[in-house]
């Protein structure tokens, strides 16, 4: 066969010229592992991006796709419906928390959350509160891609190069604090205090004008910041004394990353919207949802000025190839315990993450549920360096590393074992050593 010219492609978030000259392909997937175009087998530490986890291939997920494609390709979400998005609305509502029972479908995590930033808005004017517009995101934060999302997001890289971004927006400060904070399992220790600076945006710019806050319950993209115990509490409680909706993006965090359903659940904190994508799939067909309580469904059936309630939607909303996967997702969970499964290794998981402590370069580790951030020393002026050439040794070893910044992130399918964890590990500490 031809090997392809590999100019015609742009990859997204990749160094093109980099990957170009020394690539690394992927042929096939099974369970935990990747199959290299070597025929090496790559064990899968990422669940791809934090979407696959139920493992790739899996049986029933396979078949449901299969059967819709031949059963129903396509359906028009405007003005018609078919089963599979009501079916999947009515299993999530059972899932989320108890005032969570609308759900908005939409391609992916970032259309996810510029969604829920639209409807929050729509929201407070269709009540009434038309000045209340402005968005409040936080430092190191990430919501995806789109103009909203890179807007409230707070990652230098991702919003420098696109120009003054949305009016109206303010952030909060991060959480990370290594110093108070080091080689943490679980919620952190210190920082809780920082939830305050919601209740200085207030004081600066009145509660009057804030729509929404918007927060990471743990924060992957930046480098996994789980956050300080009590702070998403207090979010709460300054949200509701102003009446400001809070938007948990849980777009890595929702589907059992935790080892429960969604971070709302772990951290017992209901917002008043859940931006999920991902797991939602097991990342087999793209689709993202949009989450939000009774009260802003309902205010929006009963005050909308038009018969159409909210001017907004997606051609491919609801695709009956992502209801199936999604519904099948669903059950995979179920019928196979994952979630417990995650619950029952997250201790083996952040002992086998933490003896990393001491190796070559590591400066912090933190865990929580099925994820683990590995902090590495940065090489003088050049930020990133390191953890790259980690992630390209890892996958000559067998075993795929997701890194951003100087931090490699770990988040595999829920289905891994204790062997796995420890090879895991393992294949990590042995590439630390080597690499200057
Ligand atoms: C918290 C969060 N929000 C939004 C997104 C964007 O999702 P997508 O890449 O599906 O647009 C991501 C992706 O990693 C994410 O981690």
């Amino acid at each position: 066969m031809r090997p392809n010219n590999l100019e015609n492609y742009w990859m997204p978030f990749t160094s093109n010229r980099d990957f170009k000259a020394d690539p690394r392909m992927i042929v096939s997937a099974d369970g935990m592992y990747y199959k290299s175009s070597d025929g090496r087998d790559i064990l899968d530490g990422t669940a791809g991006l934090w979407c696959v986890n139920a493992g790739h291939a899996h049986p029933k997920i396979v078949e449901a796709v299969s059967t819709a494609v031949r059963t129903l390709d396509y359906a028009p979400g405007f003005n018609f419906g078919h089963d599979g998005a009501f079916e999947l609305s009515n299993r999530l509502a059972h899932m989320f928390p108890e005032n969570i029972n609308h759900f908005f479908f939409t391609n992916s995590g970032s259309e996810a959350v510029d969604s829920a930033l639209k409807i929050a808005l729509a929201y407070h004017r269709c009540k009434g509160n038309g000045t209340k517009t402005r968005l409040i995101g936080r430092e190191r934060g990430y919501h995806g891609v789109g103009f909203g999302g890179i807007s409230v997001g707070g990652l230098v890289k991702n919003r420098m190069y696109f120009g003054s971004l949305l009016n109206g927006v303010d952030h909060m400060r991060h959480t990370h604090d290594p110093v108070r904070n080091g080689f943490s399992r679980g919620e952190v220790e210190y920082g809780c205090e920082l939830a305050e600076d919601l209740e200085r945006l207030v004081a600066l710019h009145d509660a009057s004008t804030i729509a929404a806050v918007i927060v990471e319950p743990v924060a992957g993209s930046t480098g996994v910041l789980p956050p300080p115990k009590g702070y998403l509490k207090r979010l709460r409680e300054i949200c509701d004394a102003h009446d400001i909706l809070l938007i948990f993006d849980e777009v890595i965090t929702a589907f059992g990353r935790l080892g429960c359903m969604t971070a709302a659940e772990y951290f017992d904190v209901e917002p008043d919207i859940i931006t999920c994508a991902k797991g939602l799939t097991s990342g087999v067909v793209p689709m993202g949802g949009v989450a939000v309580q009774d009260k802003i469904y309902q205010t929006m059936m009963d005050n909308a000025d038009a018969p159409i309630e909210l001017f907004h939607g997606y051609t491919y909303s609801g695709h009956p190839l992502a209801t199936a996967a999604a519904l099948a997702s669903l059950d995979a969970y179920a019928e196979d315990g994952m979630f417990e499964n995650a619950r029952a290794l997250s201790k083996p998981w952040a002992d086998a993450a933490h003896a990393l402590k001491g190796v070559k370069h590591v400066t912090d580790i933190r865990t929580i549920g099925l994820v683990a951030g590995i902090e590495l020393e940065s090489r003088p002026g050049a930020p990133g360096a390191r953890a790259y050439d980690v992630m390209k040794a890892c996958w000559e070893k067998g075993l795929m590393v997701r890194v951003t910044g100087d931090v490699l992130a770990f988040s595999p399918p829920l289905i891994i074992n204790e062997l796995e964890i420890e090879q895991l590990f393992a294949t990590t500490a042995s590439v630390l050593n080597t690499i200057p």
